[in-house]
């Protein structure tokens, strides 16, 4: 048990997870801040951002509190999409996840990731609780929650703009606590 394992390059089924510091991090995602659909379903605004603006904004792992993971296809060196989580408060742990590379969306990816990473979370960390905000019209995100045995606690009623589209958005809140976890994963090993 340590957090330091969380930093860990992480392997799952079809994925290498490889951990990412915060100038890795940075020169991975902030071309894809120009990708203007992706990044309004990330973060709920599809406004052009200056470096130093997603400097700021970007999730910037210290590898200790906060880590982000590369998602890379076994066998291949170029991330496509990445994984943040941040424990803050109270044993909780923030989860944000990205798939930037279109030809893998519909295959699984964030089903076989975010399983492999919760796992490791549980296992190497005192973190109780798992949370995420999702923006109301992200129905892939919100699925994706539902099928891993999140609950939707709350919603932050038309609290994010998108100054791109002029759309004001809900923001969704998802959790999963350990025993939560624990119950489903051992219901699914039957
Ligand atoms: C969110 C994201 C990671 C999802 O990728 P994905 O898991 O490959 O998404 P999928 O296309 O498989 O959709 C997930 C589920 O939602 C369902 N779904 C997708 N769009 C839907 C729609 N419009 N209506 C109903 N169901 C929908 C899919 O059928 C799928 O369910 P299934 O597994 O039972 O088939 C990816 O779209 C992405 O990176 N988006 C931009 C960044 C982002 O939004 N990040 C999340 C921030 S919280």
């Amino acid at each position: 048990m340590g957090r330091h394992a969380l930093r860990a390059r992480i392997e799952s089924e079809r994925f290498d997870l490889v951990p990412l510091n915060v100038w890795q991090t940075f020169r991975l995602t902030y071309p894809w801040t120009r990708d203007a659909e992706f990044i309004a379903s990330f973060s709920g605004s599809g406004a052009p951002r200056s470096p130093r603006k997603w400097y700021r904004e970007m999730i910037r792992p210290n590898n200790k509190t906060r880590f982000v993971h590369g998602i890379v296809p076994r066998g291949e060196s170029a991330p496509i999409g990445v994984h943040s989580m941040s424990i803050y408060g109270y044993r909780s742990c923030r989860l944000g996840i990205g798939i930037q590379d279109r030809s893998w969306w519909g295959k699984g990816v964030v089903q076989e990731v975010r399983t492999r990473l919760i796992d490791h979370v549980f296992e190497h960390s005192d973190v109780e609780r798992l949370h995420a905000q999702v923006v109301g019209r992200n129905l892939p995100s919100v699925f994706n929650y539902q099928k891993l045995g999140f609950a939707h606690v709350g919603t932050m009623h038309r609290s994010k703009f998108d100054p791109v589209t002029g759309q004001v958005h809900d923001m969704l809140i998802f959790e999963i606590f350990r025993d939560e976890w624990m119950k489903r994963k051992a219901e699914r090993r039957g």
